[in-house]
């Protein structure tokens, strides 16, 4: 069955799903099933994306990049990854509240948290997107990896890159807390509520 993309009338955007065509021709099955050519039009129905991250803390680059994904997308999930390899500065909980503090006023943002492989927890949401940021060439070759390995464990979930504006191109979390440590400004660089907070865990005598 070869489905032009504009002829798919979608019922559902379940794993399962049912639709009929303009043409009144209809379909049940499963959504691997179906003709590339007619994905993108899923992807339309009710696009869910996922943004994961250690968010350790969240920065301007982040918030830049989950506005954009926020545009793009009908639901965004930030998810924080908790089993880290690295030691992070801030709790898993700390990093929620941080977060949720910066996206409060986007309806259609949401902050969660979980643990394992990615492509497993995109499909508890039943997400269609991973959404991931390329700052410069050095992002490229990490991302390019795992996104092709998220695509051989789940060809139907499709990796979307997107470029922060020029200002956050040089922006990390390693560098705001770096800063911090030496006693530097980061003003403009974190939510200003970020900033407090990360003084206040790096010099807790101070305050
Ligand atoms: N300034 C930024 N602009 C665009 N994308 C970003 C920016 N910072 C992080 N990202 C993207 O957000 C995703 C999650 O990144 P992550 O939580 O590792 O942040 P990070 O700033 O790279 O932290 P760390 O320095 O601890 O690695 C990745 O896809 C990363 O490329
Ligand atoms: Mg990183």
């Amino acid at each position: 069955m070869l489905l032009g993309i504009n002829r798919c009338k979608l019922a559902s955007p379940k794993a399962t799903i049912r639709f009929t065509t303009v043409e009144g021709q209809r379909y049940n099955g499963s959504r691997a099933d179906l003709t590339f050519s007619c994905r993108p039009k899923l992807l339309m129905s009710h696009s869910l994306a996922i943004y994961p991250g250690s968010f350790d803390p969240i920065t301007n680059g982040h918030l830049d990049l989950i506005k954009r994904g926020s545009l793009l997308f009908d639901t965004l999930i930030v998810a924080i990854l908790t089993n880290l390899e690295k030691e992070p500065l801030f709790t898993v909980s700390e990093r929620v509240d941080m977060l949720r503090e910066a996206v409060g006023g986007m309806p259609n943002v949401s902050v969660d948290t979980f643990s394992g492989l990615l492509v497993e927890y995109a499909e508890r949401k039943k997400a269609q997107a991973i959404l991931r940021g390329i700052r410069a060439f050095s992002d490229y070759e990490y991302e390019l990896q795992m996104a092709l390995m998220n695509r051989k464990l789940a060809p139907e979930l499709e990796t979307v890159f997107l470029m922060p504006a020029e200002t956050y191109t040089y922006l990390s979390s390693r560098l705001v807390k770096e800063i911090i440590r030496h006693g530097g400004s980061v003003e403009g660089l974190v939510p200003e509520p970020v900033e407090d907070r990360l003084r206040k865990k790096v010099f807790p005598h101070q305050f």
